[in-house]
């Protein structure tokens, strides 16, 4: 996989959400990625951004446009130096959430894309990796 472009954005207050939501879009709209695939790109990325400033109050996302083959596609890195994530497989389950909420954020968020990734040590923060390829 070979990255095309790369931008990041600071995640600082609710306030950041709406811009970060429109970048995200910008980058989906550029390789031509269609409106389903667009929202659930985009729903994906609310989720993840949420939980970033709810969990960990702020953090950075890189955005990437990224190659393989002859598929495009957007990349989203979410990284936090919030509290970890003690317990991941958990964490994934339906229904399970810290914060007495629906706790369908990451397992949803999970099923919306092609490629996600958690890496997450407690005390040091949160790394969660999203790939939608435009045609996927
Ligand atoms: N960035 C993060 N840092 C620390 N803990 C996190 C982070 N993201 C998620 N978690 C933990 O994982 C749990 C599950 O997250 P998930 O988004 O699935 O549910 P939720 O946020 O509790 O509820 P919902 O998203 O449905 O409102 C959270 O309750 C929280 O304990
Ligand atoms: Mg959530």
């Amino acid at each position: 996989m070979v990255t095309l472009t790369k931008d990041r954005m600071m995640i600082l207050k609710d306030q950041d959400v709406v811009p970060f939501r429109n970048r995200v879009k910008e980058y989906a709209v550029r390789i031509g990625m269609g409106l389903v695939n667009q929202t659930k790109l985009i729903t994906a990325a609310s989720e993840l951004v949420r939980n970033m400033l709810r969990y960990a109050q702020q953090g950075e996302v890189f955005i990437e446009v990224v190659t393989q083959g002859r598929e495009n596609g957007v990349r989203l890195t979410f990284v936090d130096k919030g509290p970890g994530i003690p317990d991941i497989e958990l964490a994934m389950k339906d229904g399970y959430s810290t914060h007495r909420s629906m706790g369908l954020g990451l397992p949803g968020t999970k099923r919306l894309v092609n490629e996600f990734e958690i890496r997450s040590k407690v005390g040091e923060g949160t790394v969660i990796t999203i790939l939608k390829w435009k045609n996927g």
